[in-house]
């Protein structure tokens, strides 16, 4: 089997080929052409954590692993990663194990391309100015997926947390700054969307993380980061003021997303605010944006296909490519 590190997978595959895979993940979960059993969670309670295991497996593109990621908060004590996460992808001819790649990697490339795939299928051509709310783990791979399919000439960041959104800054606008994109820290939410083409959140917030009001017509919003019921980022008056709402799976969204469980409880709106999944406006079975002054927005709770689809093209790549290390049990 062969195992991959972070800067191995990065060496043999780029955002660009990650967005058209989760693309064609998304396209197959709609087509109900991929099987995708619940997350199990396991609670360790002596090591105060929990560990998530999310098997997959699409036939179509012989993807077949699980992807488990544990939450032990703990662990920053001893230096450890507080949420490590492990790949492990199967041959699905033999059922054999053939490799593990790194998971929080993973996660990211592919919760970028989930952003960048909607925002490449939703929002306008001529988008010039993108808006990034949260500067935790995902945030400079989401910048990324933004950048690669958007040419846009500004990118402006907010955070709660100052400091973290400085560092975001600086490392982003090493990359970047070079390629002519400005790189800018915004002092609240507001500056950060206001005039903003494509808007993402990625934050751990259980409120709203910036007005709707400030939202421009003919923006396109991504919302990553809530995934439980208590979880929330978007305005709800952003939501009922949009024109066309995608998301990554109907029922997952709906069962786990506060961003829609909590409006729907309040009577703000019903379900039927979903225009559908990201993944029939790939096979063009639903209409995406119809117009310039469009307001579209893209929910995503992740799922597990995007994980098995991206490592099967990523252990492919790396074949080909003779990286990795080659191990037998
Ligand atoms: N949709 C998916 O597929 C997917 C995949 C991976 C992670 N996630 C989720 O995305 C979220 C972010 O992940 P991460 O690894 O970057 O987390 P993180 O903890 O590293 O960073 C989160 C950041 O959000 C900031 N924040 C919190 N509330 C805010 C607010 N109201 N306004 C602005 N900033 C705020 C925090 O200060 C922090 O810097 C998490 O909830 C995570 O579970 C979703």
């Amino acid at each position: 089997m062969l195992l991959l590190k972070k800067e191995e997978m990065q060496r043999v595959y780029s955002m660009k080929e990650a967005v058209e895979a989760v693309k064609l993940a998304f396209k197959l979960f709609s087509e109900g052409k991929a099987t995708v059993p619940l997350r199990t969670n396991i609670d360790v309670p002596k090591g105060a954590g929990g560990a998530l295991f999310m098997p997959a497996y699409v036939e179509e593109t012989e993807s077949l692993g699980v992807k488990i990621v544990s939450v032990f908060p703990n662990n920053v004590k001893v230096g450890r990663p507080a949420v490590p996460a492990t790949m492990v992808l199967l041959e699905p001819q033999t059922g054999e194990v053939c490799a593990i790649m790194d998971g929080t990697y993973l996660t990211q490339l592919r919760t970028g391309a989930a952003a960048g795939a909607a925002t490449d299928l939703l929002s306008r051509k001529d988008a010039s100015v993108g808006a990034i709310i949260g500067a935790g783990g995902q945030a400079l791979y989401q910048l990324e997926a933004m950048l690669t399919v958007r040419e846009l000439k500004e990118i402006r960041i907010f955070d709660v947390d100052a400091a973290r959104a400085q560092s975001l800054v600086r490392s982003a606008g090493e990359r970047w700054g070079k390629k002519g994109v400005r790189i800018a820290l915004a002092r609240s939410p507001e500056e950060a969307v206001d005039g903003a083409d494509v808007i993402t959140t990625v934050t751990t917030s259980k409120a709203p993380v910036f007005p709707g009001a400030k939202v421009k017509d003919g923006a396109h919003v991504n919302g990553i980061g809530s995934y439980t019921p208590q979880m929330q980022e978007l305005p709800p008056d952003l939501l009922k003021r949009a024109d066309r709402v995608f998301v990554d799976s109907r029922e997952a969204v709906l069962s786990e997303a506060g961003d829609f469980i909590i409006p729907i409880k309040e009577g703000l709106f019903d379900a039927s605010i979903i225009s559908g999944e990201i993944g029939e406006l790939v096979t063009a079975h639903t209409e995406g944006r119809s117009g310039d002054g469009e307001i579209t927005v893209f929910k995503t709770v992740g799922i597990g296909v995007q994980d098995v689809v991206t490592a099967r093209e990523i252990y492919k790549r790396a074949l080909e490519a003779k990286v990795g290390l080659e191990v037998s049990l």
